[in-house]
């Protein structure tokens, strides 16, 4: 099969074209057929070798943890899931070697929920991960509650606007940071918007003056540094970047895990016309460095999604 794939890490040129045997399906997994792959940050921080000494990483290795796809054959213990369903995964595995940058990939079920149908395959693909994430982190992590207020660190990205939306379908407030070019764009989705960096504090201080009761950290640095003196409690400080710097303010760290039942609701919210997803890019499979790159640059805004 067609696969997008590293031998080495380094820059987006290690990621080359390659011919790989079609993945084997285990017992409780599927194999999808590829139509959309969302492109997230993580990917290339794989492909710099940034997780090699905590994720164990095997070589030639597909990156990608994001999936919409038909399912083509499943797994002898698989019950629920058949040949021909249109669904959608977060494919992030113990071990990294079989991502979705593939023509095939094999998902366990636990990662898979059907698709949302009212929006194109890209806007599918584009789902995943950044939804599971803002989700997790709200709820489980943070136990955010209708009519209490968030503070998001970074609402103008993939996970934020996720966050934001999501915040509001509890009911909640939020407040997000976001670059001066994305103002308009946070509001839109939703928050109060403020720009980050020097005098973040008091512009925050200025709208919750007795702090916020939430704060969900995407970025890191000043901005989880500085969270202690937005929240009313540092409890429920819970940032997806730096685990040491949350435990030590007294908050939490949260990194994504795969969960259908999650993924299922956050498919019905996209289908109820409660969730968007704003992809600002797309690109053939065989694209995957150029699509990195346009990551890390971070020019485009909206999500960046591969489509085979
Ligand atoms: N732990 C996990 O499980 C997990 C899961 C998903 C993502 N992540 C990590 O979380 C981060 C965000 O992911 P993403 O997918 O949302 O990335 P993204 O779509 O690239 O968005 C990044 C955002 O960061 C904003 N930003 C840059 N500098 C900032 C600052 N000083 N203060 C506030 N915002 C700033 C940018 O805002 P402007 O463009 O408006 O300047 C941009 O919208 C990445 O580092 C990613 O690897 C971790």
């Amino acid at each position: 099969m067609f696969a997008m794939a590293l031998s080495q890490y380094g820059g987006p040129e290690v990621l080359e074209a390659t011919e790989l045997p079609e993945p084997k399906v285990g017992p409780d997994s599927v194999l999808l057929r590829t139509r959309a792959v969302g492109v997230n940050p993580v990917d290339y921080k794989i492909r710099e070798g940034a997780l090699d000494g905590l994720i164990p990483s095997h070589f030639p290795l597909v990156p990608g943890f994001d999936v919409a796809g038909v399912v083509e054959r499943v797994g002898p213990a698989v019950v629920g899931i058949a040949v021909g369903d249109e669904v959608v995964a977060y494919n992030r595995q113990d071990h990294l070697e079989v991502g979705t940058y593939a023509e095939l990939t094999s998902v366990p079920q636990r990662a898979v929920a059907l698709r949302p149908t009212s929006v194109g395959w890209a806007e599918a693909g584009a789902l995943p991960l950044v939804g599971l994430t803002a989700y997790q982190a709200i709820i489980d992590r943070l136990d955010l509650r209708k009519g209490e207020t968030l503070l998001v660190h970074a609402a103008s990205g993939g996970v934020g606007t996720m966050a934001v939306q999501i915040a509001g379908i509890l009911g909640a407030e939020v407040v997000g940071t976001a670059g001066d070019r994305n103002q308009d764009r946070v509001t839109a989705f939703g928050a109060t918007a403020v720009p980050y960096g020097d005098g973040l504090v008091d512009r925050v201080r200025a709208l919750y003056p007795e702090g916020v009761d939430a704060v969900l950290d995407l970025v890191g640095g000043q901005a989880l540094d500085d969270s202690p003196e937005l929240v009313r409690d540092p409890a429920r400080i819970c940032s997806i970047i730096d685990p040491q710097r949350a435990l030590d303010l007294g908050g939490s760290y949260h990194f994504c895990r795969p969960d259908a039942d999650q993924l299922a609701t956050l498919a019905g919210w996209v289908d109820e016309g409660r969730l968007r997803i704003d992809v600002g890019r797309t690109l053939p499979l065989a694209e995957a460095a150029e699509a990195q790159r346009l990551q890390e640059q971070g020019e485009v805004v909206g999500k960046i999604v591969l489509t085979a």
